[in-house]
């Protein structure tokens, strides 16, 4: 099923007056979001709700969205893959992204005749910021024929260059994809960390042209199966650390970890489970613990916790994405009243784009 928002059925959505948007509000967020908070916020969210109905827009939210935005005005909510799905079979006139850009981009490309409108204009991403289309270009002069996986985490003109797109919940599947039709090399970018977790899973072996002096050995043809990486990194899940999941199992000796795959290789074998935020929060739900902790943005933690009071979540996370953390209330009330930040692209990009991210549609 497509990733409905968690607060089906969508009563704060469907409030009909600022007082009734806050009592539902209370009753959801007075745990995790202060009462002086929810008071503004639930003026913020009726507006959003309304404007919204009037010009037929849809809000597709992000789970790292902080809990006042993501129980209130989203209609959708997911992890890459969902909101991606989500976009491309969308109806409405107007999609607004509550996400970062290289998420609004990939709703663009995918239903490339909607208003896609990004509340924040410069939320980035320091994965996508790591690797132009120039660089994958100077990859495919090198390794002609190589086929070229991306994360849906890069900006078009990388995915324009890209034979077929990934998200951190299908990115082994589409390597073990390829391989099956024969590729014993496949290039995967940016993120060396996800890289490094897939080469793990599939079982094969890694190695990064980009750095600098590759010694003989590091030559791809020594090697039967080989992902080439790149050396982009997730600036929030770089962070963790083994010593913190050794510190938190010291205190907590019967905690579930759960470990976004941005995550390096290390901190990924300590944890329980590893998957996409979409993954996490499935497994919160589906699996009783005795307690949580999320090594991913802090806001799912909150979200989970909205959706499952029930469950006893470690709150002792600290790395908010700075990019995730631009999309307000505010800022999506004014991206429907003003019409911004509007994703706009070249035909060309778009088109060659389409074709990556269509092909990892394509891939149950
Ligand atoms: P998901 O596809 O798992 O939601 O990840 C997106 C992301 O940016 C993680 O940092
Ligand atoms: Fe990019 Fe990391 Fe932020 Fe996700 S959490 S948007 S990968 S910087």
């Amino acid at each position: 099923m497509l990733a409905k928002n968690m607060t089906e059925p969508m009563t704060i959505q469907n409030a009909a007056s600022v007082e009734e948007t806050y009592t539902l509000m209370k009753a959801r967020l007075a745990r995790i979001v202060p009462d002086f908070e929810l008071v503004h916020k639930a003026e913020l969210a009726f507006k959003i709700n309304q404007l919204k109905r009037q010009k037929n827009a849809v809000i597709l939210a992000h789970n790292y969205m902080e809990p006042a935005l993501y129980h209130t005005v989203s209609d959708y909510v997911g992890d890459s893959l969902e909101l991606a799905r989500i976009s491309a079979e969308s109806q409405a006139d107007i999609i607004i992204f509550c996400g970062v850009r290289f998420m609004a981009e990939t709703a663009k490309i995918l239903n490339p005749t909607r208003t896609v409108l990004l509340p924040a204009e410069k939320a980035g991403c320091s994965l996508a910021a790591s690797l132009t289309g120039h660089d994958v270009r100077l990859l495919k002069e090198r390794f002609p024929g190589v086929p070229v996986v991306s994360y849906v985490n890069t900006y078009a003109d990388v995915k324009a260059e890209t034979d077929i797109c990934c998200t951190s919940s299908n990115a082994a599947k589409v390597v073990k994809h390829l391989m099956d039709k024969g590729h014993k090399k496949v290039i995967f970018l940016p993120d060396e960390y996800l890289a490094k977790n897939v080469a793990a899973e599939v079982g094969v072996t890694i190695l990064f042209p980009s750095r600098p002096a590759p010694q003989k050995s590091d030559d791809p043809s020594n090697f039967e199966r080989v992902i080439l990486g790149w050396n982009g990194r997730c600036e929030v899940h770089e962070q963790f650390t083994v010593e913190d999941i050794e510190n938190v199992r010291k205190q907590f000796s019967d905690v579930v970890i759960l470990a976004h795959p941005e995550c390096s290789p290390e901190v990924v074998q300590a944890s329980d489970f590893s998957g996409s935020t979409r993954q996490m929060i499935d497994y919160v739900r589906n699996v009783t613990a005795p307690r949580y902790l999320l090594l991913t943005e802090c806001s799912m933690g909150d979200n989970i916790i909205a959706e499952n009071p029930h469950r006893e979540m470690l709150r002792l996370c600290s790395v908010r994405c700075p990019h995730m953390n631009l999309i307000t209330l505010e800022d999506t009330l004014a991206a429907l009243e003003h019409n911004r930040y509007e994703i706009t692209l070249p035909d060309d990009i778009m088109n060659r784009a389409r074709a990556s991210l269509d092909h990892m549609l394509e891939i149950r």
